[in-house]
């Protein structure tokens, strides 16, 4: 059922604080503004006059330019604030920042994932922004999720299968291998919960030791499965996790077990990579990997991708991402722009809440 009342909701760990029904009213807002986009129907009533500011900590491209575009569609105006640029820079607290923005503006938008800080400072500014401000935060990605890609990634599989179920079929989220940089476990945490709950489709999450999510996470998505009759299972070889599944993302993330220490160290992490090079590089995308999956099987990724040949040490070779036979990361993409407006028309248009709720 589609829900009304979620005007003025917070948008920071919608994976575990939304309900079903909530994250299916963004769902079916989004498509139908799609569908808008599409026939050309303009639809910048919904937030006319109101204005969002975006606070990237970190660099964006598709987020960044989804999140404008979306919010100027919907008839506002977005302003893309650089914290380096604010008094922020200065010591001022968050939560005079917050208090003080969110008298001015109708939503603040954040990215912060930190290297070398613990895990879960990034999602912790949310919601200290969240405390002191009187307008919606909305989560662009922090160090534990990226629901704003979650909400692109089901939209994307529910187009590409015309199904809004996929029970049966199965969903891989693998481990590849990452030249240097440092990719949070946010898109995987995210999707392992939302494949299971949106999509009800059996999870497979694939990674060589040490490359562990967080474990409440993963308790998390057990009991998932387990609510919804599905299965989630765990495996550390690359060939078995292709094998006949429907809908793979192989990706780059960093190592648990490094986190644990006290957040990113790339020294540590490179170094760890380094010695175990021959075992890590067969953790790509590959031709011969995606020939193990099902026919009509797709390949997605959250991009940036790191793209280079089968000898190498990447993520994917051209011959898949650029392959249409699998590879769906330029809707998916674009998918960012219409699921974002879902988000944003629900939480920062709708039916302003009464008192009583
Ligand atoms: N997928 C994603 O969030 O892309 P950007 O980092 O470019 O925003």
């Amino acid at each position: 059922m589609v829900k009304t009342n979620l005007h003025g909701r917070h948008w920071i760990a919608p994976e575990i604080e939304w309900s079903d029904e909530e994250l299916w009213t963004v769902i079916e807002v989004a498509f139908d503004l799609k569908r808008q986009y599409v026939a050309g129907v303009k639809h910048d009533q919904i937030l006319k006059g109101k204005s969002l500011y975006l606070l990237f900590y970190n660099p964006s491209t598709r987020t960044r330019s989804s999140m404008i575009a979306g919010w100027t569609q919907l008839g506002g105006i977005a302003y893309d604030l650089d914290p380096g640029k604010l008094q922020l820079a200065h010591g001022e607290t968050i939560y005079e920042t917050a208090a003080i923005m969110s008298r001015m503006c109708d939503a603040i938008a954040i990215r912060r994932y930190v290297k070398g800080q613990p895990y879960g400072e990034g999602n912790l500014t949310m919601r200290e922004y969240a405390h002191a401000s009187h307008v919606p935060i909305l989560n662009m990605e922090c160090d534990m999720w990226h629901p704003m890609q979650g909400i692109a990634d089901v939209m994307t599989v529910i187009e590409k299968f015309k199904q809004i179920k996929l029970r049966g079929k199965k969903f891989v989220f693998s481990w590849a291998y990452s030249p240097g940089a440092w990719k949070p476990v946010a898109v995987p945490q995210t999707d392992i919960i939302m494949f299971t709950r949106m999509l009800e489709m059996d999870v497979t999450l694939a990674y060589p030791k040490p490359f562990d999510l967080d474990p409440a996470v993963i308790k998390y998505t057990e009991q998932l499965a387990d609510m919804y009759g599905t299965k989630f299972e765990i495996t550390h070889d690359i060939e078995e996790a292709f094998n006949d599944a429907l809908v793979v993302y192989p990706k780059g993330w960093c190592s648990w077990e490094l986190l644990k220490k006290g957040g990113y160290k790339e020294d540590l992490h490179e170094q760890w990579k380094k010695e175990h090079m021959n075992e890590l590089l067969k953790w790509k995308a590959t031709p011969e990997l995606m020939d193990l999956t099902k026919r009509g099987s797709i390949y997605m990724h959250c991009l940036p991708a790191d793209i280079g040949r089968a000898d190498q040490p990447v993520e994917v070779v051209p011959e898949v991402i650029f392959n249409n036979k699998w590879s769906v990361t330029v809707d998916q993409a674009e998918n960012r722009l219409h699921g974002q407006k879902g988000i944003m028309a629900v939480c920062c248009g709708g039916r302003p809440r009464g008192w009583w709720e």
